[in-house]
């Protein structure tokens, strides 16, 4: 990725930003379980010192603050200046005292070595842009026995919340040739491939684990189809090509394809994540 790539995918994620903060509500009880299994594999409690990279609107960090409560500490990061806002502003209404707020990225993270009990990131690792770097900085600033966790996708067969509509707009509209290795929700779902990084970046004891999950929200079609199509900068790109009279036959196909996901007025897909963990020494 060179400079101007970089600076074009973080303008993105700020026109996201207004996207992921109307949505958190419906973010946070979404990707649960995502939470839930970096908390498990960290290991994280009360007390912990814990790094949160790219958290985006908020989460993991603000489950986390509660989690380490009142003599532990979060801090939480993204390089993007309306995420931190976002997440700030909401961490002040939940009047939470034990997060602050930098904005960075993994690859410079400001703060001295040793500094954390352990690093986590939730859905950012495959937006990285040279992650071998990134996961080297993430391990310099935990303490020598603590360990990075992170949450990425599996594949998109598996993740129909994606493939559903992602299928149906390929069909509409032609895609860019994908580089396997470019920043994409999907560049880390082959097993083995976060691990491998982490290898390489001198992490040890790296464990890879699968978790298959349910993204379930009482949200109609129409609802999620809104979110979908609002919170993704690809989508939003794809439907700004289209000629209007496209829209309401792109819209009809993907209801078609995600019918069986809409029960009784509740969404729920089913969800496969990898949750890669590695320690900072073998001790
Ligand atoms: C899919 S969002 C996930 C946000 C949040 N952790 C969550 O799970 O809801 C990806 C986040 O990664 C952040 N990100 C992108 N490039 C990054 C980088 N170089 N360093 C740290 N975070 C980055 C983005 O700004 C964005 O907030």
């Amino acid at each position: 990725m060179n400079p101007g790539e970089q600076k074009k995918a973080l303008d993105a994620w700020e026109t996201s930003a207004r996207y992921w903060d109307k949505y958190r509500a419906l973010i946070a009880q979404m990707f649960a379980p995502l939470t839930s299994g970096l908390v498990e594999e960290a290991r994280i409690g009360i007390g912990q010192n814990v790094l949160d990279i790219g958290g985006g609107s908020g989460e993991p960090s603000l489950t986390i603050s509660c989690i380490v409560g009142p003599t532990g500490s979060v801090m939480y990061t993204d390089p993007v200046a309306g995420m931190v806002e976002t997440a700030q502003a909401e961490a002040g209404r939940r009047g939470l005292t034990n997060i602050q707020f930098r904005q960075c990225s993994v690859d410079d993270l400001p703060f001295p070595d040793k500094t954390f009990d352990l690093a986590i990131g939730r859905l950012s690792a495959m937006f990285f842009v040279d992650p071998v770097k990134a996961i080297r900085e993430a391990l310099r600033v935990v303490r020598n026995d603590g360990c990075a966790s992170f949450a990425v996708w599996g594949p998109k067969e598996a993740n129909p919340f994606f493939s559903t509509v992602n299928d149906v707009f390929d069909r509409f509209v032609e895609s860019s040739t994908e580089d396997p290795d470019a920043p994409d929700a999907f560049r880390f779902a082959a097993p083995g491939k976060l691990a491998g990084i982490l290898e390489n970046a001198g992490a040890k004891n790296v464990i890879e684990r699968q978790l298959n999950f349910q993204i379930e929200a009482a949200i109609s079609f129409d609802q999620f189809w809104q979110l979908r199509t609002e919170m993704s900068e690809t989508l939003r790109e794809k439907m700004a090509g289209l000629a209007p009279a496209q829209l309401p036959t792109i819209k009809q196909a993907v209801a078609d394809a995600a019918r069986r996901y809409f029960v009784s007025g509740k969404m729920s897909f089913p969800a496969e994540a990898l949750i890669v963990s590695g320690k900072k020494s073998a001790v």
